[in-house]
């Protein structure tokens, strides 16, 4: 039987991280194989670009298409063959972080994002799709106390975030099937019987 395939969003400072570790164990508890990963990456080619996208300032669009470049990577080496030989994928970020981040955070138009998800994901779409959402002045506060050098894109401002964050909801809300939202602004535990309780429906 085929996996099913969960991505996790959100701001950067939301807290995603913190969460997916937590969500793989709960996977491999109810005897599901996981596979953890994570865009722009999972690869190794997919990594190098990812070292090049969060260092190196580049044009809008070359920036989306190595996203798209490091993501028909991930998936043809990663994604596909887990999901088809029955194992759970589990990624931190996939395509609505470039929707988020590209489109409304840099102002690509929307439309040629979709086009180049309809060439590279061939069909493929999340089955669940997490994103973690909080304010953006507290995901600055807390991107500041884990005060680890800032990338290229938690360099950018306030208003580039809200762009981002704004993104996530309006997606957010045009799929309610695939993508929940998460009060990413509560507290660790209530955080997990939320995740708990999607996880539920889908699978445990
Ligand atoms: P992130 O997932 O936040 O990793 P870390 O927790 O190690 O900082 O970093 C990846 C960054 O890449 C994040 O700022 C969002 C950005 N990104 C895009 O802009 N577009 C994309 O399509 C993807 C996958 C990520």
């Amino acid at each position: 039987m085929r996996g099913k395939f969960i991505t996790l969003e959100g701001v950067d400072g939301a807290g995603k991280s913190t969460h997916l570790d937590w969500i793989a164990g709960r996977l491999q508890a109810a005897g599901k194989k996981t596979v953890v990963t994570r865009e722009p990456g999972g690869t190794p080619l997919g990594e190098e670009l990812r070292k090049l996208l969060l260092a190196q300032p580049m044009h809008l669009e070359t920036e989306t298409l190595l996203m798209f470049a490091a993501r028909r990577e991930h998936l043809e080496r990663v994604i596909l063959p887990a999901l088809a030989a029955g194992s759970w994928v589990l990624s931190d970020r996939f395509t609505d972080a470039t929707f988020a981040y590209q489109g409304g955070g840099r102002g690509l138009d929307l439309g040629r994002i979709e086009s180049l998800e309809n060439w590279v994901h061939q069909g493929l779409q999340p089955d669940l799709t997490l994103v973690f959402d909080l304010s953006v002045e507290e995901a600055e506060r807390r991107r500041t106390v884990a005060a680890t050098a800032p990338d290229r894109f938690e360099q950018e401002n306030l208003e580039f975030f809200a762009r981002v964050r704004s993104v996530y909801l309006a997606r957010a809300a045009r799929y309610p099937q695939r993508i929940r939202l998460i009060d990413a602004g509560r507290s660790v535990i209530d955080i997990r019987k939320s995740l708990e309780e999607i996880l539920a429906i889908l699978c445990l």
